[in-house]
């Protein structure tokens, strides 16, 4: 199959591909006129499975080195390192950071809770910050400001839905006040600051390629950083702290291994790696499409009751649209809107119930306020996003929406 060289023709093969798919795929179909996400399957994805498939090498290898060095060019990070999914690269990248017992990690509460999770498993604290409000999902400075402790050793920073976070207002405070930027782009994969991309600008940065993502490839993920030390760390913790891996030993490079740390089994394997190297290379052509959609959904819902955060975005800034959002006037508007969208088989989630509301994190000492976080995630709507969504099923998206508004 050719390769799509723009937005349109990667969008008319998609599309076609999907009205195709609808009658052949075989499996879970949920009975949605309209997914929260969607895959396409191709050809090309097919047959990079199939070659690694009956390449006999599964677990990882050659593609993943591949995938991995497909990664650095893409992201112009110096280095790259596949895992098994976006939460392994969390923390791993906190674990190679030296984030541990005794330090808290600084994070929003508006996000997915694989981020808490990761720094709790380092033996960390994390300390919820609060977002900027309903214009600006992303963290606050204010409030990351406000809490920072001599035990702060980093800030995990999430790029809400692909729209980049204020990275030099950020970076400007972990210079002042000695703290680490790990940046969570899980949903952020294609996403730039200028010519730099999102996950290269901190000290580490965190990918995604779950099913649902920009890229994905069922479960898998990247860790890069431009840093040695936090590289050879995550090398060795991503297999067990061994000096080698299988790879290494099946090719004749090594014969033996020393355990340098005491790691953990994050590796991704050839089979996800392959499907990696081919998604990556449309991975522009798919936010571009994705940004069109989002550009309708905008333009349909001017002088609505409902808005889009992110409406104003630095002119240097490239999104990745990872998720559409909208917000309701009032948090009892938020249910009768989704169960009116529901019934036109539209789906809708949340992104994210807050963290810190959660059983697990309800007990958690909260240093600063959390208003507009809780504010927010009570008025939210996560819409259908994907870049093969066909034009009829826009339509019915923002028809439903409008009708419910
Ligand atoms: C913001 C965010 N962080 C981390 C993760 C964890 O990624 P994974 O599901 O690949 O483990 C996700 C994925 O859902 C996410 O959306």
């Amino acid at each position: 199959m050719p390769r799509c060289t723009t937005s349109q023709t990667y969008r008319f093969r998609c599309l076609l591909l999907a009205v195709l798919q609808k009658n052949t795929q075989k499996g879970y179909t949920p009975n949605w006129e309209v997914p929260l996400a969607d895959v396409v399957v191709t050809d090309e994805l097919a047959r990079a499975a199939d070659d690694a498939v009956r390449s006999g090498w599964w677990s990882s290898g050659p593609r993943v080195e591949a995938f991995e060095a497909a990664f650095r060019e893409y992201t112009g990070a110096r280095f790259a390192l596949a895992v098994a999914n976006g939460t392994t690269a969390l923390q791993l990248a906190l674990n190679a950071a030296g984030i541990g017992p005794g330090h808290e990690v600084v994070l929003p509460s508006l996000n997915f809770v694989a981020a808490a999770n990761a720094v709790s498993h380092t033996g960390a604290t994390p300390v919820f910050c609060d977002i900027g409000g309903p214009a600006d999902f992303n963290l606050d400075l204010e409030s990351v400001e406000g809490a920072l402790t001599p035990r702060t050793a980093a800030v995990l920073a999430l790029h809400y839905g692909g729209y980049p976070c204020d990275m030099a207002g950020l970076l400007d405070l972990s210079e002042r006040h000695g703290f680490a930027v790990v940046e969570d782009s899980a949903h952020a994969a294609g996403a730039r600051i200028g010519e730099a991309s999102c996950g290269t600008l901190g000290l580490a940065g965190c990918f995604s390629f779950f099913s649902n993502k920009n890229m994905p490839v069922g479960e898998g993920g990247m860790l890069v950083t431009d840093d040695d030390g936090v590289y050879e760390r995550a090398r060795l913790l991503r297999s067990h702290g061994m000096t080698t891996l299988t790879w290494d030993r099946h090719r004749g490079h090594a014969s033996s291994y020393d355990v340098e740390l005491r790691g953990y089994n994050f590796r991704l394997d050839e089979i996800h790696a392959a499907m990696g190297l081919v998604q990556l290379a449309h991975l522009d052509d798919e936010n571009r499409a994705r940004g069109e959609i989002v550009a309708r959904y905008r333009e349909e819902l001017e002088g609505s009751a409902l808005t889009m955060p992110f409406a104003e975005l630095p002119q240097n800034v490239t999104a990745a649209h990872h998720l559409a959002v909208v917000v309701c006037e009032t948090a009892e508007a938020r249910e009768p809107l989704r169960a009116r969208l529901n019934e036109r088989r539209v789906q809708t989630s949340v992104h994210y119930p807050p963290i810190h509301r959660f059983t697990a994190y309800a007990d958690d000492e909260l240093r600063v306020p959390l208003d507009r976080t809780d504010d927010v995630a009570a008025r939210l709507v996560t819409i259908p996003l994907f870049g093969h969504m066909r034009p009829e099923q826009v339509a019915l998206v923002v028809e439903s929406l409008l009708e419910a508004a």
